[in-house]
């Protein structure tokens, strides 16, 4: 179990280096991040480089025992580079230059920025592949994280050369992108430019594409660096730290090329419900190298700085938070990190050692963690135990994304609301994409599947033929990977299996929220208005009684389904609004709205009864939550008031019974509890 945090050295003296050593250790760090946003230091001029301070610092911290995650250090130009190479700032779509004196402020494509990146990783690796302290490598930083979409004229090469391998003739990408439509016809691949600043809506497949070349443009950099690392003998674990569910890249494709999955993640504590958004984040890092753990490399220990107001963690939060992580099959707890900054834009960005000292809260919590991540046994790598799959797909957010929709989505919102539903519900849930394998699982819910590959279609088809319980809800199958629709209407290549197609989308009023899409909680805005203009939202009668319907109110044409609950109200009411099929062992259900929170609980746990799932633990409030890893439960109270409960087992750390425990806010158990099969 790896504890630490971002250590950035060159902001102190020496002297403090070495304070630094010691108050790890007696807070039980393990490991560091060295040097993220050294590069000014490390090379203050192209061709020199100065190694002494990292030389020392490497060689403190190994007679400190304590474990180097070595930067690469190349998130973050100086402005040297940037002053000899113009070329290589990024630019945003209206071509504004985004200058030096931040940080990510290159081109990603800027050959002169791969050059240098590269000198500066084939000089760090020669030096420090086998440094004794050096026990990972940490490519970059948060690729993209500020700097979603580059627009430059680096860019824009590269997109053609991109869409050239794609498409290999013009002739194929007008076909794919469509563009007899608003006489868009391209006669060569240097015609095309980024999606710059444009009159109106640009061409969506073409939007689709770029959001795909830049996924790859930002991987490219990370594999240039780690095959320099490869190159010069480097043989520990290559990572880059991972922001969640991040649109601009595509993890899931990434992580096949990360030997470790690392991930920084950000709860604020002014919200009582970001416990199960950091859940669903760990749970997605789980499930993009089962069995794999994965380090949590960066949170808060208390405030950050970057929110309009950033609250304290609660007493005891920042515990419950890393604890959710471990439990969630994370074999790291880090944070940004180690010393408070004195100076620079994140002076007010908690740390581990406060700018306060020592005789702080924040210490002591830091310390206490330390010891009791210390004190754990060895957790087993897996499996979560989940018998239900949640859908999440990249290419489906950006193409969902896209203007000129029905009605405005915030898809990345709405799986977390449907992740929250289950959550609430004690349910453990991998996060999968829709190509990959779905065998194992008993439930697999497809929400807002808007764009369904061939691949992804075969694969879900087959999941229900053999024997699985599929839960699709409205806006799915709509268009193939070009963002085009099919032949033959909606719904085209899931209608077969679920015996409905979609007509139409029958949209209704968005919740409000930022930009007219989801509010936060999902929550109804104004009175309801369920009958003609302005129908905000569809009630829907379903076996476990009515639920809220927002968004869409389809129109379906049912052909071989059982029709279980209707639209009662608006302009669709008595319309078939939750159909299912039964199809061998396979069942396969559509619902044709998408429900408030209560409502995404309520059909949620309809399709949990049907597929026979029960959650890891019975009669817990929702503040209460239990997560799986391996026969390992671990429950943790995240509500403002202590909860008793009778749990089976006994504490892993204390060897306890747990069936009379109560948990005060923020408090944890550990207990071993084998799942149903290895009993
Ligand atoms: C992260 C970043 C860190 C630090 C942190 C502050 O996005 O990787 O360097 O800026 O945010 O919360």
């Amino acid at each position: 179990m790896h504890y630490g945090g971002d250590y950035n050295p060159e902001q102190w003296e020496e002297a403090t280096w070495r304070e630094d050593v010691a108050l790890m250790r007696e807070a039980g760090v393990t490991m560091v991040s060295v040097g993220i946003f050294a590069w000014s230091r490390i090379q203050p001029a192209e061709g020199r480089f100065d190694w002494d301070w990292l030389d020392t610092v490497l060689d403190l911290l190994h007679e400190g025992g304590i474990a180097a995650d070595l930067a690469t250090a190349t998130a973050s130009p100086p402005p040297w580079a940037t002053a000899a190479y113009p070329g290589m700032h990024a630019r945003d779509a209206d071509g504004s230059i985004f200058w030096h004196g931040s940080r990510q402020h290159y081109a990603p494509t800027s050959p002169e920025y791969r050059r240098l990146a590269g000198e500066l990783v084939h000089a760090l690796a020669q030096r420090y592949a086998s440094h004794p302290a050096v026990v990972m490598w940490h490519v970059n930083n948060e690729y993209g994280c500020h700097l979603h979409y580059d627009y430059s004229d680096h860019a824009r090469d590269a997109f053609r050369d991109w869409l050239r391998q794609r498409y290999g003739s013009i002739e194929s990408l007008n076909r794919a992108w469509g563009t007899d439509f608003w006489s868009q016809r391209y006669t060569d691949f240097d015609q095309i430019v980024p999606p710059r600043k444009a009159p109106y809506s640009h061409n969506p497949s073409g939007l689709v594409d770029f959001k795909r070349f830049t996924s790859d443009a930002l991987l490219e950099l990370f594999t240039m660096e780690k095959q320099i690392l490869r190159e010069h003998g480097a043989t520990q674990p290559v990572t880059t730290n991972f922001m969640g569910a991040f649109p601009p890249a595509d993890y899931r494709r990434w992580a096949r090329e990360i030997d470790v999955i690392t991930d920084d993640n950000y709860a604020d504590p002014n919200d009582p419900e970001s416990f199960r958004s950091a859940a669903f984040s760990r749970d997605l890092m789980r499930s993009l190298k089962p069995g794999v753990p994965w380090i949590l490399t960066e949170q808060a220990t208390s405030a950050v700085n970057w929110r309009p107001s950033n609250a304290p963690k609660a007493p005891g939060q920042m515990a419950a938070l890393s604890m959710q992580a471990v439990a969630r099959g994370a074999d790291g707890i880090m944070f940004f990190q180690w010393r408070q900054s004195r100076r620079g834009s994140e002076k007010f960005h908690s740390a581990m050692l406060p700018h306060a000292g020592r005789q702080t809260r924040t210490w002591r919590e830091v310390t206490e963690l330390g010891s009791v991540l210390a004190a754990l046994p060895t957790l087993p790598a897996g499996p979560s135990g989940a018998r239900v799959a949640l859908i999440f797909d990249w290419e489906n957010w950006w193409a969902i994304g896209n203007p000129d929709h029905p009605v405005r989505l915030d898809y990345a919102h709405l799986v977390q609301r449907w992740y929250s539903a289950l959550h609430r519900q004690h349910v453990s849930v991998d996060i999968r994409g829709p190509e990959e394998d779905l065998s194992g699982y008993g439930l697999v819910v497809v929400p807002q599947l808007y764009l369904v590959s061939d691949a992804a279609a075969a694969n879900l088809n087959r999941y229900v033929a053999d024997g699985g319980h599929l839960f699709v809800s409205s806006f799915t199958d709509v268009v193939d990977s070009d963002d085009a629709f099919r032949d033959g209407g909606f719904t085209t290549v899931l209608g077969p299996i679920l015996g409905m197609r979609v007509d139409d989308f029958g949209a209704l009023v968005a919740p409000a929220g930022p930009a007219g899409v989801d509010s936060a909680g999902g929550a109804l805005d104004g009175p309801p208005s369920p009958a003609g203009p302005g129908q905000r939202h569809a009630t829907v009668s379903t076996p476990l009684g009515p639920v809220v319907g927002q968004y869409f109110a389809e129109e379906l044409r049912v052909l071989d389904a059982t029709v279980v609950g209707t639209f009662t109200d608006g302009r669709s009411a008595r319309w078939p609004a939750l159909t299912t099929r039964v199809s061998g062992a396979g069942q396969a259900h559509y619902l044709a709205t998408i429900p408030d929170d209560p409502g995404m609980t309520t059909v949620l746990r309809w399709a949990l009864d049907r597929a026979v799932i029960a959650p890891e633990l019975p009669g817990l409030p929702e503040c209460v939550e239990v997560a799986r890893r391996g026969s390992v439960l671990t429950v943790i109270n995240h509500g403002a008031y202590p909860v008793s409960l009778s749990l089976p087992g006994s504490n892993l750390l204390t060897g306890d019974p747990l069936d009379d425990v109560t948990l005060a806010p923020f408090a944890w158990v550990m207990t071993d509890q084998p799942t149903l099969e290895e009993k």
